[in-house]
């Protein structure tokens, strides 16, 4: 517990500070990268990032294991292992659209203990540690009260790969779109989650994700006592979250 209040408190302070520098940079002229696709970029500000924690962590948890969207797997000989999005909302943060985040879990023996979602523009702090509930800038959340789809905000979003491959999603938010009172894509899968988390959402899907997307960001809708599927796929992890009805009549409509 103690360990993980400290882990907890290191990351806060790490994404205030890289979250100011991120500030800093947006809206300046940045180098762009292109990685499976022409849509799918790395700016050189998701590389500082990534950098600047990973060099925290080695400095002062030397031994934990980290995995990260643009650097892969850092070896270690300890049972943490913590998983990094340095910008989850690339395609936002490139665009001037100020909707982006840095998303951080950490597992302990194979178990997300800790998850820190930290969006900088918004000036909004989401954490949660495992049994000890989901908080928004030190205030506990909830996921929402309502009940039937109808009335229901959701979240959805598509993969890069939408154009060349049909498991893209589309099918999905045609059978829902129709059916509810709003859809919206973030273009941030952790923000997405941490608006359930926060009842501002009332349920949220997606497919294709990948760990460094939704490790924090399943941990605070869990400990906001939202409900969780998520699915392990060749192409990627499938995830439905919601309140308990919400997340029942989305289970019968979408698949990954
Ligand atoms: C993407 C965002 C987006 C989701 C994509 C992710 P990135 O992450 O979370 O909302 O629809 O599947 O890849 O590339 O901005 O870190
Ligand atoms: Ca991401
Ligand atoms: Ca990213
Ligand atoms: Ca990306």
């Amino acid at each position: 517990m103690r360990e993980w209040e400290q882990i907890l408190s290191d990351i806060k302070s790490w994404v205030y500070e890289a979250g100011e520098e991120q500030i800093r940079r947006f809206n300046q002229p940045m180098n762009l990268q292109y990685k499976s696709a022409e849509i799918d970029i790395v700016t050189e500000v998701d590389l500082w990032t990534e950098n600047f924690l990973v060099n925290k962590i080695h400095t002062n948890y030397p031994g934990h294991r980290i995995l990260t969207e643009e650097s892969g797997a850092h070896d270690g000989n300890e049972n943490y292992e913590w998983v990094i999005d340095p910008i989850d909302g690339t395609t936002n943060f490139a665009h001037g659209f100020p909707l982006f985040c840095i998303s951080i879990g950490v597992k302990y023996n194979d178990e997300t203990v800790l998850g820190v979602v930290y969006v900088p523009k918004l000036g909004e702090l989401y954490e949660a540690m495992k049994g000890y509930g989901a908080k928004l800038n030190g205030e506990p959340i909830q996921v929402s009260q309502i009940k039937r789809l109808q009335l229901a905000v959701l979240a959805t979003g598509f993969p890069y790969d939408r154009a060349s491959d049909p498991q893209n999603n589309v099918d999905n938010f045609v059978n829902v779109v129709t059916k509810v009172a709003g859809i919206r894509r973030t273009g941030s899968a952790a923000i997405d989650l941490c608006q359930v988390a926060s009842g501002r959402f009332d349920g949220y899907w997606e497919l294709k994700l990948k760990p460094w997307d939704i490790e924090a960001g399943l941990l605070i809708v869990s400990e906001a006592k939202g409900r969780i599927k998520r699915i392990n796929g060749e192409k990627g992890i499938f995830v439905i979250v919601g309140n308990e009805s919400i997340y029942e009549a989305l289970d019968t409509l979408v698949s990954g």
